[in-house]
């Protein structure tokens, strides 16, 4: 409800009141849906200070560091929740109680396993395709399985659709590795819990028997944890406007796989280790920093920087503690970690990183533990998009589930030719 207003006016001329709309914490919002009727668009590239929904699913301070999914704190659900229970408080907006998470685990467990056709798509892949570009095909195809009686107007044929997704993203996501690197496919086991069952698929072989680490599993789940939602980031605003349309979930979620793929999004986890391995050594540290902020070099620090935080990204400080514990469990001493340590000190203490707030984000500490529980680098962002699969699928249902929901539309600020004659290619 609108409670004040802003007035834009223009050489001095009043030109619109604009409601000004407060939401339950952030910053308000002016409601500018009016000032086409004034001749006006507001013009705001890569939508730095553009508020696309309503939503209450993810809050972030930016400012204080803070990330709260449903207003729980992200820390908290790290280490005290586990990744279903973060994913059904994320589409159900409460936690569950114990039957209620006893009969989403249930659910979810029980929709694992994948059409027996979906899995001949893999056949059409070159045998170094990236996975992430076999997830984007595969999960894209799983919309020719789950499209024709399917009414997304139905509260609870999205929920179906949600679990589906969430259920058999592992499936697939593991499918891809196995179709990497030459071994058959694993199917999903129904005593396992949701991270041993990615990792039973991804590292069992046929020829013996594969126990899960039990530290190993802990650590992939808080890596799902926290890379679960993150609010209107790239790829969860690419599904919300796919989704606009009305089109099948399964190729918005597609979408939004092809969006996270980029290195300035999820794909930093995996163009963050490329980074420290190419760094190397302790010695080099400086020289890299040097590049970073040489405006001539195209080079970043990957897994530094971030457009909403500028403070530490909560999700690094869980993420920097989970390394530790990992490294120290599993008695891995690894010198990219070492690595990662000199440049976060480095980076924290120099004029540049510091005037323009870049601190580490989500993805700098990510693939060392990916890399330590023995995904391969090329993986990283599969699993970054099984975790995200469900911050994508709740703003999906969220945004259908709105009174009044339209298509998503920008306009621009056009700035080409306009009214030019034509002349015929046989008189030019
Ligand atoms: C994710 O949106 C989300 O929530 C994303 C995410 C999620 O959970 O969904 O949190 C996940 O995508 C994390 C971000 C992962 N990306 C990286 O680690 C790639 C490296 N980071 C940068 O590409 C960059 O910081 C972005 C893309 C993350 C943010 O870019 P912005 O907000 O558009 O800021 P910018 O590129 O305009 O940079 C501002 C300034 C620039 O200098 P000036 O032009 O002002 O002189 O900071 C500099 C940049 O050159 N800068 C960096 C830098 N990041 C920004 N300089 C060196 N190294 C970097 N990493």
């Amino acid at each position: 409800m609108a409670e004040s207003k802003a007035t834009l006016s223009i050489d001095g001329n009043v030109v619109a009141d604009l409601p000004i709309l407060s939401g339950s914490a952030g910053n308000d919002v002016i409601d500018i849906r009016t000032l086409g009727n004034y001749g006006y668009f507001t013009y705001d590239p890569g939508f730095l200070a553009t508020a696309s929904c309503e939503s209450a699913i993810t809050y972030i301070d930016g400012g204080k560091g803070i990330l709260q999914h449903r207003g729980y704190p992200i820390d908290s659900l790290a280490k005290q929740a586990n990744y279903l229970e973060v994913c059904y408080i994320l589409l159900n907006g409460d936690a569950p109680t114990s039957t209620q998470y006893d009969e989403f685990v249930d659910i979810i467990t029980n929709h694992t396993m994948v059409h027996e056709k979906l899995a001949h798509f893999f056949q059409g892949f070159l045998p170094d395709a990236h996975p992430m570009a076999m997830l984007c095909g595969v999960v894209g195809a799983m919309s020719s399985f789950y499209h024709s009686d399917l009414d997304i107007e139905d509260p609870v044929q999205r929920m179906r659709s949600a679990h589906r997704l969430i259920a058999k993203m592992p499936t697939i996501s593991a499918m891809a590795y196995k179709y990497s690197i030459g071994q058959p496919f694993v199917y999903p086991r129904n005593e396992l819990s949701y991270a041993e069952n990615f990792l039973h698929m991804m590292f069992s072989v046929p020829a013996e028997e594969y126990v899960v680490s039990p530290t190993v599993a802990r650590a992939m789940d808080r890596i799902f944890t926290l890379h679960a939602d993150h609010e209107q980031n790239a790829s969860t605003s690419t599904v919300r406007l796919a989704g606009s349309s009305g089109a099948n979930p399964y190729a918005c979620i597609a979408a939004g796989v092809a969006s996270l793929w980029g290195p300035a999004h999820g794909g930093a986890n995996e163009a963050c280790l490329k980074m420290l391995e190419q760094i190397g050594t302790l010695d080099r540290v400086d020289e890299f920093v040097a590049r970073a902020k040489d405006k001539s070099d195209s080079f970043r620090l990957m897994g530094f920087g971030h457009r909403v935080y500028k403070n530490f990204d909560p999700r690094a400080t869980v993420m920097r503690e989970t390394c530790h514990e990992v490294l120290k469990e599993l008695g891995i001493k690894d010198p990219l970690l070492d690595v990662a340590m000199a440049l976060e000190k480095v980076a924290l203490e120099d004029p540049y990183f510091i005037e323009k707030k870049l601190y580490p984000n989500v993805d700098f500490y990510s693939g060392i533990i990916l890399k330590a529980i023995g995904i391969p680098t090329n993986m990283f962002t599969v699993v970054f998009a099984m975790s995200r699969t469900v911050g994508w699928i709740s703003h999906w249902d969220e945004m259908l589930g709105q009174a009044g929901q339209k298509i998503g539309r920008p306009r621009q600020n056009y700035i080409g030719e306009i009214d030019r004659e034509f002349i015929p290619l046989n008189k030019r």
